[in-house]
């Protein structure tokens, strides 16, 4: 666990136990991510791929309070960062950019050289908001994905 001491206290930053699951979906239902609670973000789904060695998932703790996650994990090629989320009350301090070079670090470590992720259209401060980090946008690329259902 690593704690970073700022103005409004100390915050942590610690890997997420699937014990926090359903504090992790109320601060994700408060920052309005876009999740898929009956697909990859069941509990059971999130439980089973804790277990995986590419999983680094992370939450942040403020006083007790959940206020921050993200889930980066790779597959031996390329890195990914999904579900990041900071609380409404804590943005623009520097947390979401936090649990980013977190994530970084660690899949550096791994012999990781390339992170993505993928962003919705709308979701504009996102999209800057990785774009400050160092991330580049590809108008050049479009996903493709084939589902077995629509809530996978
Ligand atoms: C995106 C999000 C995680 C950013 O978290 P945050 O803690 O506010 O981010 P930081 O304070 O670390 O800011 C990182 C950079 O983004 C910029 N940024 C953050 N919010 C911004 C906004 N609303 N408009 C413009 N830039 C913004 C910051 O200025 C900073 O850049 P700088 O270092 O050059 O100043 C947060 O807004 C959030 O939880 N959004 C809802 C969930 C979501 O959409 N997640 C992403 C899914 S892909």
């Amino acid at each position: 666990m690593k704690t970073l001491d700022d103005q409004g206290g100390k915050i942590s930053i610690s890997s997420f136990r699937i014990e926090d699951y359903d504090r992790l979906i109320s601060l994700w239902q408060d920052a309005g991510l876009p999740y898929k609670p009956k697909g990859r973000d069941r509990r059971d789904c999130i439980e089973r791929e804790l277990k995986t060695s590419a999983a680094i998932f992370l939450v942040a703790e403020r006083e007790g309070k959940l206020i921050g996650s993200i889930f980066g994990t790779h597959d031996g090629r390329k890195g990914w960062i999904n579900r990041l989320a900071v609380a409404p009350a804590q943005r623009t301090q520097g947390l979401g950019a936090r649990l980013v070079r977190e994530v970084e670090e660690r899949l550096h470590d791994l012999g990781i050289e390339i992170i993505a992720c993928l962003i919705e259209n709308w979701n504009t401060v996102s999209m800057e908001a990785f774009q400050r980090m160092g991330y580049k946008r590809h108008g050049d690329i479009v996903y493709l994905s084939k589902r077995k259902n629509p809530d996978v």
